[in-house]
């Protein structure tokens, strides 16, 4: 199984901070912010990384980390050359790189503790489909993410991105697990009407096969959405590094 971490994206929430640089290089506590992604892949067995960003950072990410010896993975990067495209446009890019592997995809600015090695060893031995996962809040603007509606046995109802009235509090967080012919779905897809290709919109193509699973985790953090919450990512990692939760 290959992985793929998104670092591309404008970061227009997190300015002034991101004008000149990617927002995955911030600090969170005591290490950019895209080491978390890595950690979590290294953590889940996997061991080629793609790493996919603008064409404007990339050879930021090149000087931080390199071919991935120093973190005992083999980094590939990939390069999104509309930084608006959309999740799902920077997955499509990967094809070639997959080479009919199955994938998981880690959001650059998600961070949680949750090991995805169990995970990632039965997906591999499944027939098929995709495997997403949520997380309950109960503070913050449930508005700004993909809400996932469950029934009681866990099984998938729907899935909206940023919806105005949000049918549940669980979150879709940014972690993925796709088969081969998540490609093949990725070229189905139309721009939304912010005129990105939506990773929601590509969870659904699987929803409406019944092919989509969902796992509920504790605790994970969007550290990208803004200033507020890249505070308390910072905290959060601290305090859970401090008490070897991390
Ligand atoms: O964090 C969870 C949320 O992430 C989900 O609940 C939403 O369903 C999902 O759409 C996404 O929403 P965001 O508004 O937080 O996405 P954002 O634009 O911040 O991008 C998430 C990551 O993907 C970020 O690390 C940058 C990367 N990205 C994003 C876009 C739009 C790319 O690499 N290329 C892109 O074109």
């Amino acid at each position: 199984m290959k992985g793929i971490i998104l670092a591309g994206g404008l970061a227009t929430r997190l300015r002034p901070l991101t004008y000149v640089t990617n927002k995955h290089l911030l600090p969170i506590y005591d290490k950019p912010m895209i080491y978390y992604p890595i950690q979590a892949m290294k953590k889940a067995g996997i061991t080629d990384v793609l790493i996919s960003t603008s064409p404007d950072h990339a050879g930021d990410f090149a000087e931080l980390l390199k071919d991935g010896s120093e973190f005992g993975l083999k980094f590939y990067y990939s390069i999104q050359s509309n930084p608006k495209g959309g999740i799902a446009n920077a997955i499509g890019l990967a094809e070639n790189y997959a080479r009919g592997e199955k994938i998981l995809v880690i959001l650059g600015d998600n961070i949680f503790g949750f090991n995805l090695k169990d995970d990632v060893e039965e997906f591999k031995k499944k027939k098929g489909g995709a495997l997403i996962y949520g997380v309950r809040i109960t503070e913050g603007d449930l508005r700004q993410y993909g809400i996932i509606e469950i029934d009681e046995k866990n099984n998938v109802i729907s899935i909206e991105e940023k919806p105005e009235t949000p049918k549940s509090n669980i979150v879709q967080i940014g972690i993925y697990m796709y088969d081969e012919r998540v490609f093949d779905f990725i070229k189905k897809l139309k721009p939304s009407k912010r005129g990105e290709l939506e990773i929601t919109d590509l969870n659904n193509l699987y929803l409406k096969e019944g092919q989509l699973s969902c796992k509920i985790i504790d605790w994970w953090i969007d550290a990208g959405t803004s200033h507020d919450e890249l505070l308390r990512a910072n905290n959060l990692v601290y305090e859970k590094i401090k008490n070897y939760q991390l």
